[in-house]
């Protein structure tokens, strides 16, 4: 998967690999957003990072895909090639997953914990 170029690119998706969500798929679900990327023929169009947590652990398997600013919670391997499928692909987002969405802030979809306020 090249990152050299990403003057194709549409997406990118960024998929947690914090421990939380590790115990939640998270190796899993990496491993089938990307095959079903390739399989899809769509590797120039998505670009996917491996993250450390993201903070909301309660929500794990945490996925975020930009540049729409949707954060997925409770991802799976068969929500993942979903994702993919449906969202990334043609524009359908998986409102049964997203807990924050962007519109100049990102607002909140009422499916995730309200989490903690940072100090
Ligand atoms: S480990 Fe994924 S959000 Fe914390």
């Amino acid at each position: 998967m090249a990152t050299w170029n990403l003057s194709e690119t549409q997406h990118h998706v960024l998929i947690c690999n914090g421990g939380s969500c590790m115990k939640h798929q998270g190796e899993e679900v990496t491993l089938a957003i990307r095959a079903e990327i390739a399989a899809q023929g769509a590797d120039r169009f998505i670009h996917t990072t491996r993250t450390r947590c993201n903070g909301r652990c309660q929500d794990a398997c945490v996925v975020t895909v930009y540049p729409e600013g949707v954060w997925y919670k409770d991802m799976t391997p068969e929500s993942g090639r979903a994702m993919v499928r449906e969202h990334l692909l043609q524009g359908n987002i998986l409102q049964e997953h997203m807990v924050y969405s962007f519109k100049d802030r990102f607002v909140p979809t009422g499916l995730g914990p309200e989490g903690v306020q940072r100090n």
